[in-house]
């Protein structure tokens, strides 16, 4: 069934593990996500970017999320992923979506607690969680320096008062990650992350996951993380499967016969993921 981001991050807080964020853009990334927290007996968040709105449709993404939520006993969270736009969040909450992301990462603090405020009382009042940013996650092309790269990271004083005055469900921060394919090893600031969550309660969700190694994630769980967002990591399972069926066989022009596979390689790196976070197993 659908459930709330509060209801799964609660049990996940409770028990000390986290709950994967899976992005998908199509039909058969939704059906991946879904065939491995159901292998897995996982509870799972299938989050969609405004770009994949913008891509599937807000109607199509909502309809394929719900019917694959309504087939089965695993929760499932629908999740806007890096709401910017006031309107936007406001669509997606009268679909039916269950969670809601406003990241106001770039706006100065007090306007990224209005914001983020605003949402929360809206989505609140329609039964719906909301995710929050202080920090900003850049993107692995960014070409800053490690200071500068410091200084975008999150402060622990500021994401207490963050979640104090917002009220949040879950709490984005910045400490090293970054969206996309790394080049190096990324590397996590664990005091920062340590430091945060011993002053804010909010569960806290850690972006740009692609890439990190499984035992500086399976720390960042132990120290508090309870939201793990994996984008890119599935597009380069998908992708290459993709391109391995078509490398296969060029003559191939039945897409179900290049597709399938690349669902159940998405399906498989899904999986994977779920034990790392240490999800699996929960329900
Ligand atoms: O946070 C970024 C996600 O990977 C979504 O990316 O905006 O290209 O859909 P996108
Ligand atoms: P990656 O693409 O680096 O996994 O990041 C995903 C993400 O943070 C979506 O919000
Ligand atoms: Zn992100």
């Amino acid at each position: 069934p659908l459930v709330t981001l509060a209801e799964v991050l609660k049990e996940a807080d409770a028990k000390g593990y986290a709950v994967g964020a899976f992005n998908c853009n199509n039909m058969e990334i939704v059906q991946a996500i879904i065939n491995a927290a159901e292998a897995e007996g996982a509870p799972v968040i299938i989050q969609a970017s405004q770009g994949a709105i913008k891509y599937a449709g807000l109607e199509y993404i909502t309809a394929l999320v719900r019917t694959a939520a309504a087939g089965t006993s695993v929760p499932v969270v629908l999740h806007l992923d890096h709401g910017t736009d006031f309107n936007q969040v406001l669509r997606c909450l009268r679909a039916g979506f269950t969670s809601v992301m406003i990241d106001g990462s770039k706006y100065p603090l007090e306007e990224n607690i209005a914001l983020t405020r605003r949402v929360v009382e809206i989505a609140h009042a329609m039964g719906a969680s909301v995710e929050g940013e202080l920090g900003r996650i850049g993107g692995t092309e960014d070409h800053i320096s490690v200071s500068e790269r410091e200084a975008t990271m999150t402060d622990p004083e500021e994401a207490r008062r963050f979640a104090a005055e917002t009220g949040v469900d879950a709490l984005a921060i910045a400490i090293g990650t970054a969206h996309g394919r790394y080049k190096g090893t990324p590397k996590l600031d664990f005091d920062r992350l340590a430091a945060i969550d011993r002053l804010v309660p909010t569960p806290i969700v850690l972006h740009g996951s692609s890439g990190v190694p499984d035992a500086d994630i399976r720390r960042a769980v132990e120290l508090g993380v309870r939201k793990i967002n994996i984008d890119t990591d599935i597009r380069i399972a998908f992708v290459e499967a993709t391109r391995q069926a078509l490398a296969a066989n060029p003559d191939e022009i039945d897409p179900r016969k290049v597709l399938g596979p690349a669902r159940e390689a998405a399906t498989g790196i899904i999986r994977h993921k779920m034990q790392v976070f240490g999800c699996a197993g929960r329900l």
